[in-house]
């Protein structure tokens, strides 16, 4: 039987929007298995990111119960939680947030450094992913150096390198041309499929959300496959 992943029950969000209560998901429910491939659409400010958030374990100020694999999250400390998100969630964020001090090899070796602490294990496993991820040209270059689908492939990198039970990403193909969103999209998905990990992402493109085992829309404060 296939296991749990992500079992979420009754799960309301707010927020204070200029001193005004304002609801944005309202009593959800949402179950996903392991191995799951789950796109999230819908309009601008539905509250996707949000949502993403809060599975994240980037958010936990919610009503409602959230279990991660065998954690209860309402139950974790901030400490317990960062270390969960380490070892087990790989976030792929819109823009990137890579760190611009340091070298490509450097911030997807990162999380795995702070995992196992062993710098020479940490930089071997970030080279054989940089390679794979087809930048080996620029394996001591800085960000800014980088192209839109460059940096993104190196967000992708830094979210794989601890290969994680659970990759989230929020519209990672967002800002990119068409063509390069295709392949960083398909490279993504080969990648995810073949580690048999699960992923969710938003996106608002339907030609990508129609990829996923299955498709929800977050509209009207619930979400629903569509
Ligand atoms: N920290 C916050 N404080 C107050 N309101 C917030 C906060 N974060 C988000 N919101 C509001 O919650 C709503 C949902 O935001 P969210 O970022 O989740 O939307 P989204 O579906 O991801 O939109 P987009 O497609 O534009 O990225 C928006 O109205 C937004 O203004
Ligand atoms: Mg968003």
């Amino acid at each position: 039987m296939t296991e749990k992943l992500i079992s979420i029950n009754n799960l309301s969000k707010e927020f204070l929007v200029n001193k005004n209560k304002t609801c944005i998901l309202k009593n959800i429910n949402f179950s996903i298995l392991k191995g799951d491939i789950i796109s999230i659409s819908g309009p601008s400010g539905s509250g996707k990111s949000t949502f993403l958030n809060i599975l994240g374990l980037l958010d936990s100020v919610f009503d409602g119960t959230y279990d991660f694999l065998d954690f209860n999250v309402n139950l974790l400390k901030n400490n317990e939680k960062n270390i969960i998100r380490n070892k087990s969630i790989g976030f792929v964020h819109q823009f990137f947030y890579l760190i611009p001090e340091l070298t490509v090899l450097e911030n997807v070796s990162l999380p795995n450094l702070i995992l196992n602490n062993q710098m020479r294990k940490s930089n071997d496993l970030a080279k054989e992913i940089i390679v794979n991820c087809g930048l080996e040209n620029r394996m001591h270059s800085k960000p800014i150096y980088l192209s839109g689908g460059e940096q993104q492939r190196v967000a992708i990198a830094r979210a794989l390198i601890n290969n994680p039970e659970l990759i989230i990403a929020d519209e990672m193909t967002g800002n990119l041309d068409e063509k390069t969103a295709d392949s960083v999209f398909e490279f993504f998905l080969d990648k995810i499929s073949s580690n048999n990990q699960t992923l969710i992402y938003v996106t608002h493109n339907q030609k990508y959300a129609k990829k996923a085992n299955t498709a929800f829309e977050i509209s009207n404060n619930q979400i629903h496959k569509i």
